[in-house]
């Protein structure tokens, strides 16, 4: 790029976990979105991707993320063959193997972006494939790219990350979302609290991980413990595909309403987050407040894609 930011030192990687960013190679990332922002903002888009195409194949649902690949795919000149809604009409529906899916796939496109709901299924597929895998979320794994557009949120919104304390509310157990940002979150110096229902406490090994780091960590299933005190309060939903019994989905999913009610009780320069969907954790109603940063935390998932893109593909 004809800028002087610094290099992102992705051409030809895969994005499969957080564990490959490290404070030190963030701040590239966070500085290129930057740009983007600036670039989309200013011009629509650049054409720094042009003639590049993506491949994008999603075996689970997905409205933003696939949506924003696409979008930041095209706002780069580059473009998409989207396997998002079809997978039910692809060979995958006559029993193609995953591996032998993505060597087709790379037969067309410089780069593939995967979902499936097999933890590990992105690792195999890169295992298979000559061409940059991104990970869009490995079942009840990771999601990687998410956790990136998390993080530039907070920074972006707060100004800061360390000194910060964060709440993850919900489905701590199986929200991959939550997963990959607890590790990122994890290099700084932070405060986490984490506030679920006793059957889905974030999984031991990470809580193992973030205790290991010697930060400041709480377990609670009340979010009164910590509302008056929170710099974020990142709120997920109960992830209905992960359970095999359903009634206890349905006792569970209701366990937290972030409202009005609650929101007047939190800081007034704290901001509220969420992955998206919302189905019913937070009020429709709490939108209106400045500090709702959900529909924010969106639209930075575009710019964040661009630069990570524009990075895989050698061109950042
Ligand atoms: C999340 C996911 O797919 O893990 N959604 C997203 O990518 N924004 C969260 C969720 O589905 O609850």
């Amino acid at each position: 790029m004809t800028t002087s930011l610094a290099p992102l030192n992705l051409a030809g990687q895969d994005i499969l976990s957080v564990r490959q960013f490290q404070r030190d190679n963030l701040e590239p990332v966070f500085a290129l979105t930057e740009h983007m922002r600036e670039i989309v903002r200013r011009d629509g888009g650049t054409d720094l991707l042009a003639r590049r195409v993506l491949a994008a194949l999603f075996f689970e649902p997905s409205t933003r993320t696939s949506a924003s690949f696409i979008a930041a795919m095209e706002r780069l000149g580059g473009s998409v063959i989207p396997i998002t809604q079809g997978v039910q009409f692809s060979s995958v529906s006559k029993g193609e193997s995953l591996p032998d899916t993505i060597r087709t796939l790379e037969q067309y496109a410089d780069a593939i972006v995967l979902r499936h709901p097999v933890i590990g299924s992105a690792q195999e597929a890169a295992d298979a494939a000559a061409v940059p895998i991104i990970n869009a979320g490995d079942g009840a794994g990771e999601h990687p790219t998410q956790a990136l557009l998390d993080l530039f949120t907070i920074r972006d919104e707060l100004g800061r990350l360390d000194g910060l304390h964060v709440a993850m509310v919900g489905d701590l157990r199986f929200g991959r979302t939550v997963h990959s940002l607890t590790q990122l979150l994890a290099q700084y110096q932070v405060k986490l609290s984490f506030v679920s229902p006793e059957i889905l406490r974030l999984p031991l090994d990470l809580m193992n991980e973030v205790r290991g780091r010697g930060l400041a960590v709480q377990e609670t299933y009340s979010v009164a413990d910590v509302i008056g005190e929170v710099d974020v309060l990142y709120v997920t939903r109960v992830q209905k595909e992960r359970f095999t019994d359903l009634a206890q989905y349905e006792e569970l999913k209701g366990f937290y309403v972030i409202d009005e009610a609650i929101m007047a009780a939190a800081r007034r320069d704290m901001i509220v987050m969420h992955p998206l969907p919302r189905v019913g954790e937070i009020d429709p109603r709490v939108d209106q407040d400045p500090r709702a940063a959900y529909f924010r935390q969106v639209q930075n998932g575009m710019f964040l894609r661009m630069a990570l893109l524009a990075g895989v593909m050698g061109k950042a």
